[in-house]
């Protein structure tokens, strides 16, 4: 396995996951852990070649504010603390950090007020950095020297007997013009990390990975379609080609041609794939309920048993792989300052309890970009790897109010309608995620001479980082209403379209 050359402690800030993003994006690999870990467990790390701590909330010198093992500043490592990591830093070793006067948020510049540094090797004079901080440091530690200053605080410290650097600016934010420099200042003037961390070498290094674990034994994946399984599914085919078999439920509550269009994607690829049409039994199982927790229960519980019963039928399969990816792994071990409520319904699909399988999880390290990269290098076609997230639960929770085959149907017309414009129009990579619903609202309309009442459908395509907050994407106003006639023209059912201009918050991002 590739080695982990720099840790990452993490001490809650909302940049830390993009932190390690820049050291792996410079060919380093890095991991984040707890900032409870303890100076014993860091000696574990048999490659490491850095230590860095990350932001966070808190005030240093708040009672209960997170800590460090004093003991790690004895290690050896080279430390470098970004914002809350170089407070922490000079508060541990003697100096003094308060709340200051003139609090530095958004833009600043970085004057560089020693030519030697090693951190700041290279890097222009008033360089633009990114502040967001409350506290700064008033006296700095013994050994230190101050190297960096921003219009009202110290922003570079150094201490080269002990290789301990702090930066008060976030440097991993790509506001920061220089932040990629410094942090490979670090990683290769001071820590000395070989840049050995490349797509290429993941899947070569997975690849004998997988072998070696899995030997003769049979491996069962549910594909869901999304790039997550997509690229597991890629992966463990590559490794062991026939040993793996994947199932893929029709729930008749996937997109238009979503099945046949999944199934070709893995036409080149070696392995068992099984599609399950389960669509009767989807239907039958939601009629009557307009509940959407009650419908996402019963899409979830079903797709469970359908999955275990081809489980079963498949003899001997030892392994059950799933895509579990590095952000999913950060926040099922957090320390709960992480919302959770999103992951909550990723779960549709998840691990069948009953069956007593060992899990096998080949790219639970790496990053939706990274996920991407590989995915690319294996093959899978760019529809795959680009798309929008789609909800586990599928079209069940794009039906608003009970569910039935018609609506179903209806649905993904509009849908196919709304996002083959947005790809005709270079719109799809532009936005987050776009989708329709359909509503259990039927309007009057006119069309020819004729009187018509039909469904009312909402287009939704919104704008977001991470999905826990979105704005409504700007569409212009000519897509809006050519796409709106392109609907209503071919769409037999549906009258009226609305756009939905909701943010989240207060809105959600689907309509259940
Ligand atoms: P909301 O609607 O909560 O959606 O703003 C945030 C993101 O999560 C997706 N989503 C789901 N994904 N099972 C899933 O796997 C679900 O039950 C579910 N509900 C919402 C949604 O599409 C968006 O990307």
């Amino acid at each position: 396995m590739s080695k982990t050359q720099i840790i990452i402690l993490d001490y809650g800030s909302q940049y830390t996951q993009l932190l390690a993003r820049r050291v792996r994006d410079l060919n380093v690999y890095a991991e984040v852990v707890s900032h409870n870990i303890n100076a014993s467990s860091i000696k574990d790390y048999k490659d490491l070649k850095g230590i860095i701590l990350s932001g966070g909330p808190s005030s240093v010198y708040d009672y209960g504010s997170y800590d460090i093992d004093d003991k790690i500043f004895k290690l050896g490592f080279p430390i470098l603390g970004v914002c809350y990591g170089m407070q922490l830093i000079a508060q541990k070793l003697g100096g003094k950090v308060d709340l200051a006067e003139i609090q530095e948020f958004g833009k600043s510049s970085l004057t560089i007020t020693d030519e030697n540094s090693v951190l700041l090797r290279n890097i222009k004079n008033n360089s633009q950095v990114w502040m967001s901080h409350a506290d700064h440091i008033v006296e700095i530690p013994t050994n230190f020297n101050i190297v960096g200053k921003s219009e009202s605080s110290i922003a570079v410290i150094e201490n080269k007997i002990d290789n301990i650097f702090g930066i008060q600016f976030h440097a991993e934010v790509t506001h920061s013009t220089q932040g990629n420099e410094i942090i490979g200042n670090f990683l290769f003037n001071v820590c000395g990390c070989d840049k050995d961390w490349t797509m290429k070498q993941f899947i070569d290094e997975k690849l004998q990975e997988i072998k070696s674990i899995i030997k003769n034994e049979k491996v069962i994946l549910g594909l869901s379609g999304g790039v997550d399984s997509s690229v597991c599914a890629a992966l463990l085919s590559k490794a062991i080609g026939k040993q793996l078999t994947c199932i893929f439920v029709d729930t008749g509550l996937l997109r238009k041609d979503e099945a046949q269009k999944v199934m070709n994607n893995y036409s080149n690829f070696s392995m068992n794939i099984k599609l399950i049409n389960a669509s009767d039994r989807f239907f039958n199982a939601l009629k009557g309920v307009s509940d959407p927790e009650e419908k996402r229960k019963i899409i979830g519980h079903n797709f469970v048993e359908v999955f275990n019963e081809e489980a079963i039928k498949l003899e001997g399969a030892a392994f059950l792989a799933q895509g579990t990816i590095y952000p999913d792994v950060i926040e099922s071990s957090s320390d709960g300052h992480t919302s959770k409520t999103i992951k909550s319904h990723h779960n549709v699909g998840g691990l069948p309890k009953e069956l007593k399988f060992k899990l096998i999880e080949p790219i639970r390290n790496l990053f939706k970009d990274e996920v991407r990269r590989v995915g690319k290098e294996l093959g899978i076609q760019d529809f795959i790897l680009n798309r929008h997230p789609f909800p586990g639960p599928g079209l069940g929770i794009r039906i608003i109010g009970e569910v039935s085959r018609e609506k179903a149907d209806i649905l993904r017309e509009v849908d196919d309608i709304f996002i083959n414009k947005l790809i005709e129009k270079k719109l799809y990579n532009k936005v987050s995620q776009a989708f329709a619903t359909i509503t259990p609202v039927k309007t009057v309309g006119v069309m020819g001479d004729n009187r018509t009442y039909d469904y009312l459908v909402a287009l939704r395509s919104v704008d977001s980082i991470d999905f826990m907050t979105a704005t409504a994407s700007e569409l212009p106003w000519e897509f809006l209403t050519e796409v709106t006639n392109e609907i209503i023209n071919n769409v037999k059912g549906v009258n009226r379209v609305v756009y939905d201009v909701t943010s989240k918050p207060p809105g959600t991002i689907e309509w259940e």
